[in-house]
């Protein structure tokens, strides 16, 4: 158990990419970790690295969820920040997609992302802090890698990370999310995966590269910190400057 003044975390998908990166994070600036994901094996080798905990989550399973929230709170002693990573991207060409590939992304994506708030929230105290993730392909309708369904996804996560924001905000918990760009995570090559891919992404990028995992993290990491502590519904953009106006 966590001693009192030591901030608490469940980061989703922390076995890999953006999540993995934020645990180490998380662990470095002193909190207590609980790093869950679908790769139990993949969180287990992140949770030695960042002193936490693994467990294994599918969210896309509300039942799994559950238990997760559960468990973790068990060994966290108190739940003071949530992130939620965990997500999977699709390039299916849009006239090859199909209901059960649209009801796939959306379980995971959305309505893991609602579960694991769902969740947290009833376990939370005022001061509670939670960020989802987004991407620029939810602002933008794709373009980079991510299709309809992926898109689609994500502009879903960012409706329904505001409105968290607006029902919880008033009881004293506070819900953001993060806007990443192209990300170089095993999800990122997996979309990109040529140099050519590359070299076209990063050519959207007016800052010349892609993000490194740790970009990404340290903004999370900002957003559950109490340093953010008049930022509520903030959708911020971390994004090598894709989405300026
Ligand atoms: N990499 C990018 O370029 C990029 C850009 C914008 C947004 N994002 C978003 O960032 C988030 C993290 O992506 P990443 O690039 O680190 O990907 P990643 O594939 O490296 O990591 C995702 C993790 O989520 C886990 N996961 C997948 N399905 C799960 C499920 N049902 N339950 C629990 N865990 C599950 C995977 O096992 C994996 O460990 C995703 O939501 C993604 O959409 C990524």
């Amino acid at each position: 158990m966590s001693t009192s003044s030591q901030r608490t975390a469940i980061v989703t998908g922390g076995g890999s990419g953006i999540g993995a990166a934020l645990c180490r994070v998380l662990g470095a600036q002193g909190y207590r970790v609980a790093v869950s994901d679908l790769n139990l094996a993949a969180a287990e080798k992140v949770a030695a690295e960042c002193g936490g905990a693994a467990f294994k989550v599918d969210v896309a399973d509300e039942s799994s969820v559950v238990a997760l929230f559960e468990s973790a709170c068990d060994w966290l002693g108190k739940l003071d920040a949530l992130a939620t990573p965990a997500g999977i991207s699709d390039t299916t060409p849009f006239m090859e997609l199909t209901v059960e590939k649209w009801m796939q992304i959306y379980r995971i994506n959305v309505i893991g992302t609602f579960l694991c708030i769902r969740e947290a929230v009833k376990r939370m105290e005022p001061g509670g802090r939670i960020c989802t993730v987004s991407s620029v392909a939810g602002k933008r309708g794709g373009g980079l890698a991510g299709t309809a369904a992926y898109s689609a996804s994500k502009g879903a996560v960012l409706a329904l990370t505001r409105n968290a924001a607006r029902v919880f905000g008033p009881k004293g918990i506070a819900v953001n999310g993060v806007v990443p760009a192209g990300t170089k995570t095993p999800m990122g090559m997996q979309v990109m995966p040529t140099a050519e891919a590359q070299a076209h992404a990063m050519a959207m990028h007016p800052i010349g590269r892609l993000a490194e995992p740790e970009e990404i993290a340290k903004a999370i990491a900002w957003l559950l910190s109490p340093d953010a502590s008049f930022v509520l519904g903030e959708m911020l953009a971390v994004d090598g400057g894709v989405m300026m106006d």
